[in-house]
């Protein structure tokens, strides 16, 4: 018997329209439906953020929502973001900064450092480890991250 639901939701610009089994998380259903594996795959319960995306423009843990709760959304992947200026901005100086190692928590962290750059507010380093303290990182200890978002503020002009 079919259990799939059909699911019609927006990913990165595109119209998809598909059958969903109703148990799949959104994450995977980008990774494995889609081929989108910037998002990672990290401790699925919703703590670590590394398979962070945006669903109507919020930043949400894509292991802990169901695919066919997306159901009429707006999805964002790091894949369609990568070509936005606070992305491009964000990018130059975790490269300069060493601000990722494996790169495993990488677009997560992108992702949720994106809003920051976007509102162009001032912001202390305090408030930039609080903007990224659901993203999780085991290799780099945040300092570098922190410096690569600061630097990524200040060159807003
Ligand atoms: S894999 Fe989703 S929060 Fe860790
Ligand atoms: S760079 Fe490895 S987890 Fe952050």
């Amino acid at each position: 018997m079919d259990h799939t639901v059909e699911t019609t939701l927006t990913v990165n610009g595109v119209l998809v329209r598909r059958r969903i089994e109703p148990r799949q998380h959104l994450v995977d259903f980008l990774r494995e439906e889609l081929g989108l594996t910037g998002s990672h795959i990290g401790c699925e319960h919703g703590v670590c953020g590394a398979c962070t995306v945006r669903v109507n423009g919020e930043i949400v843990r894509g292991c802990l929502m169901l695919a066919v709760q997306a159901d009429g959304c707006t999805v964002e992947t790091i894949e369609g973001l990568s070509d936005s200026k606070e992305l491009s901005k964000l990018q130059k100086s975790f490269h300069e900064r060493n601000a990722l190692q494996c790169g495993f928590c990488t677009p997560g962290m992108l992702l949720a450092a994106q809003d920051l750059v976007r509102s162009g507010k001032k912001v202390s380093r305090e408030e930039i480890r609080e903007h990224i303290s659901g993203n999780y990182c085991r290799c780099t200890g945040y300092q570098a991250i922190v410096d690569a978002i600061e630097e990524a503020l200040n060159g807003q002009g």
